[in-house]
């Protein structure tokens, strides 16, 4: 893989790789013709916020969250059609926290998805009105899509991972700490990143996996070898985001590189070095795989996944 983030390293067999592309790929056949439906079905959304939403649902990013949630329910016993909701549910949130992400008073960018950012290609009070209104069609969608008996612990598992404790709360905390505004010990500071990274992004991940089980009726053992999954897989990606960030490029990434050092964010790479980063990264995909062990059989994807988020090159 040119470009890869761990070289030097070990890397997984390209089999594995191509395999778990193509697996990727089958998701994004699954959930993308739904989200179309989705934003088409909202009523009396005017069209050009409708457009925006389209715009900033379906433009080809990994759809990551949506797998987790499908895999989840396959493994442990259920269908993706059941976890079809959720699935469409947290990519909604996901899309909306990109949208918002970018903006001006946020981190300013002008490339996602390998497009322009939506407060770009349309401007920024449709930006944002975008970002509300993907927001509760997340939660109309699972209230509406999941059998009645679980759609309220559905809807509850998303607001707290999406709320002020979770994304939201991470997101304050990553522009809090620009431009070097964490002082401290390497300890404390790599304490406070961690704390940003779990709720930034990590929330939403173990939310996927959580609502993925839900819809795909997981029992107890499930939900705990999910949890440590979901934990360990959360911090790895973000740590290969903030690597990729700082060694990735912009072709493949599809996005702006090298905005974190630019605003001053608090990141592995800053906190921890790159070759540690790295080291660490690749401990936390090997600890969400072993965590597929728990998941009698059928976590050969999450597993594999875990490994591909901190050798991808995008
Ligand atoms: C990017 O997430 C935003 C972060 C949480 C760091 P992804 O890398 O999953 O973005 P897409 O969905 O593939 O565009
Ligand atoms: C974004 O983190 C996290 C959320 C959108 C919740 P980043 O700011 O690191 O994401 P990128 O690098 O812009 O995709
Ligand atoms: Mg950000
Ligand atoms: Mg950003
Ligand atoms: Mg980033």
């Amino acid at each position: 893989m040119a470009g890869s983030m761990l070289q030097p390293g070990p890397q997984p067999p390209s089999a594995a790789t191509d395999s778990l592309i193509e697996a990727l790929a089958e998701v994004r056949r699954f959930i993308d013709p739904r989200l179309e439906e989705l934003v088409a079905a909202s009523d009396d959304v005017p069209p050009r916020l409708r457009e925006a939403m389209r715009y900033a649902l379906l433009a080809p990013g990994k759809r990551l969250r949506p797998a987790l949630a499908l895999w989840a329910a396959e493994a442990c016993g259920g269908t993706w059609e059941a976890a079809a909701a959720c699935a469409a549910a947290v990519e909604m949130i996901h899309a909306y926290s990109l949208v918002h992400d970018d903006l001006p008073a946020m981190d300013d960018d002008d490339l996602r998805r390998g497009r322009p950012t939506c407060h770009r290609a349309f401007d920024e009070a449709t930006a944002i009105l975008c970002g509300d209104a993907l927001q509760p069609l997340a939660f109309q969608t699972l209230a509406s899509g999941l059998p009645p008996e679980i759609a309220g612990v559905g809807c509850g598992i998303l607001a707290r991972a999406a709320g002020g404790g979770g994304l939201v709360g991470g997101q304050a905390d990553d522009l809090a700490a620009e431009g070097g505004a964490v002082s401290g010990s390497p300890e404390a500071r790599l304490e406070a990143l961690e704390r940003i990274h779990r709720r930034k992004t990590g929330a939403l991940f173990s939310a996927s996996l959580a609502l993925g089980g839900l819809a795909g009726g997981g029992n107890a053992q499930f939900s705990a070898a999910i949890e440590r999954y979901g934990r360990a897989f959360g911090l790895a990606f973000q740590i290969a985001d903030d690597l990729l960030d700082a060694e990735g490029t912009q072709e493949a990434m599809g996005k702006r590189v090298g905005k974190d050092a630019d605003r001053g964010k608090l990141t592995f790479p800053v906190v921890l070095g790159i070759d540690e980063s790295r080291r660490r990264a690749r401990r936390l995909a090997d600890e969400a795989a072993e965590a597929c062990g728990g998941l009698g059989g059928r976590g050969e994807k999450l597993a594999a996944l875990a490994h591909w988020i901190v050798h991808r090159s995008h």
